[in-house]
């Protein structure tokens, strides 16, 4: 027996559709049949779980967790937040992961050929497990915005991004976060392609609290799973 809550609909009207015709790779990807609902049984089934022993002491630290030779270049910055449920209660004990494009605005990535320059002491990958009070926390490198064919001198905005699990597989989020006072943001299809009255929970709040003095510029982003708080999935 699942001991999962019991999970209300998604809120569709939070969300992207699956097809945006702005956003061109959609048209390729997205379905167009027809949704299988899942079965019950699948719905409720409990997320895998990650023990704390799988995640490294610094996981979290995306400008330790790779270096060669030195310190990763670009500014500093530490991700924080709490990931909540539909009800507002922390989800514990659940794994975070986030991916990211360095300084420049490239991943190590084969399929990335953008002619910015890899930094060999980033790797843009990492992990965290949400603690009681379900906050998790990163320190990394504020990424660069990169170009990408969607149209004519297309730019992604500076993004992060997110994947989790939270209880169960129907909880399953995968998003971007962004940073406050981006111009590119409004020229941003991806972005863009979010209900309006959602959008904002994309975009992490700066935060003085947060920020470590000398060190490193602090941003807040709460995320929901569920719920028509829920922080919008990506397409
Ligand atoms: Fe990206």
């Amino acid at each position: 027996m699942s001991d999962t809550p019991l999970l209300s609909p998604r809120d569709w009207s939070s969300h992207s559709d699956y097809l945006c015709q702005p956003y061109k790779s959609t048209l390729l990807r997205g379905p167009t049949k027809p949704l299988v609902p899942l079965k019950p049984a699948l719905k409720d089934l409990l997320a895998p779980v990650y023990g704390h022993e799988i995640v490294g002491e610094l996981d979290h630290d995306l400008t330790r967790n790779a270096r060669q030779n030195g310190e990763p270049i670009g500014e500093r910055i530490v991700v924080t937040g709490r990931v909540t449920d539909e009800d507002g209660r922390p989800v514990r004990n659940t794994l975070v992961e986030i991916w990211q494009a360095n300084a420049a605005g490239r991943y190590v990535h084969k399929v990335d050929q953008h002619d910015a320059p890899l930094d060999p002491n980033f790797l843009g990958a990492g992990r965290c497990m949400t603690d009681n009070e379900g906050r998790y926390t990163f320190v990394s490198i504020k990424p660069g915005a990169y170009p990408w064919g969607n149209h004519t001198n297309a730019w992604r905005p500076n993004h992060i991004h997110l994947s989790l699990f939270g209880q169960s597989f129907a909880s399953r989020l995968v998003t971007q976060m962004y940073f406050p006072g981006d111009p590119l943001l409004a020229l941003d299809p991806i972005y863009q392609g979010t209900p309006e009255k959602a959008r904002e929970r994309l975009v992490a709040k700066f935060s003085l609290d947060v920020t470590r003095a000398d060190i490193a510029l602090g941003y807040v982003f709460d995320i929901v799973l569920r719920g028509p708080q829920q922080t919008p999935m990506e397409q």
